[in-house]
């Protein structure tokens, strides 16, 4: 079966899928995106993640290239031709094309890509066992919070991670601080078992699933901190755990040489993914 892109208007076969070669996301990644998980049928939290959408926008100064109602109906055309019920869908939109030259384009039309797939199942032994990270410098730039396609440094991160055999990069700022993974949020519990996460600031994306797992530990009566807490802080933590719509809530449990508590995934961690995963499931993320 083959998979279906949308591109600037239209629906076209994936491996066909194209933009020009002076779009200005491929020459200067001036674009932002968003990848919403897809659980039965319904997209798990469209609204927060549309408004993120129109923020990175808002900060970038690129105009939206659709109203919020025309952009729901082709995120849901492109998941009806990819015959996706449970994957994710990947949106971008850029500067658009434009004559090479920094300063923005007086006339350029917003550039729109979608693209869908299909969930990957996490095998049960990496949810038990949890995961691995190494810690590495951040050297993002300053304005983290905008969920531009600009990666190179979360690429440079995941890559040494891969190559260390680990899952996810924490990034370390220069404080000695954890800002975030490459591409998911860090969370750690103290000894008292208080949740410990970076606050929303410029320095790190503010998660969609971040937010929501913070709502639901408090709907459960759980003690929360959002504050920066450092590589040692987390090194000796009772527990330690990320979050992404991807990887929903993963516990961590060892990062560079340390294990964290006995090496198996703790009870706070397995119990925030339980309830988050109910509440994906639910009907209070598609609202
Ligand atoms: N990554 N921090 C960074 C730097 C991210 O790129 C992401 C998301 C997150 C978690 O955000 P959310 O809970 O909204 O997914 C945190 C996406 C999934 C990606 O780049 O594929």
């Amino acid at each position: 079966m083959s998979r279906i892109a949308y591109v600037n208007g239209a629906y076209v076969p994936h491996r066909d899928a194209a933009v020009h070669i002076e779009d200005r996301g491929y020459q200067f990644a001036d674009g932002v995106y968003e990848v919403i998980a897809v659980q039965g049928g319904r997209l798990v939290d469209e609204r927060p993640h549309l408004d993120r959408l129109d923020r990175s926008l808002a900060e970038l100064r690129i105009r939206p290239p659709m109203s919020r109602e025309v952009l729901r109906g082709v995120m849901r055309e492109v998941l009806r031709r990819n015959y996706i019920a449970d994957g994710s869908i990947y949106i971008q939109m850029t500067r658009g094309v434009a004559p090479r030259d920094h300063a923005f384009p007086a006339k350029a039309a917003t550039s729109v890509v979608m693209t869908a797939k299909r969930a990957r199942v996490q095998p049960t032994q990496m949810v038990e066992d949890g995961i691995r990270v190494v810690t590495v410098p951040d050297i993002r730039w300053g304005r983290c919070d905008i969920k531009t396609v600009s990666l190179l440094p979360n690429v440079l991160a995941k890559q040494q991670a891969k190559q260390a055999g680990a899952y996810e990069a924490w990034l370390v700022d220069r404080d000695g601080h954890v800002t975030e993974g490459s591409s998911t949020n860090a969370w750690i519990v103290t000894k008292d078992g208080k949740l410990v996460t970076r606050a929303a600031t410029q320095a790190i994306l503010n998660g969609i699933t971040r937010q929501a797992v913070i709502k639901l530990a408090r709907n459960n009566g759980l003690k929360l901190e959002e504050r920066a807490f450092s590589v040692e802080d987390a090194k000796t933590a009772r527990e330690a755990f990320l979050t992404s719509t991807t990887s929903h809530v993963l516990a961590v449990t060892q990062i560079d040489d340390t294990v964290i508590g006995n090496g198996k995934a703790g009870s706070f961690a397995l119990k925030l993914r339980a309830i988050y995963l109910d509440y994906a499931e639910g009907p209070g993320a598609s609202s």
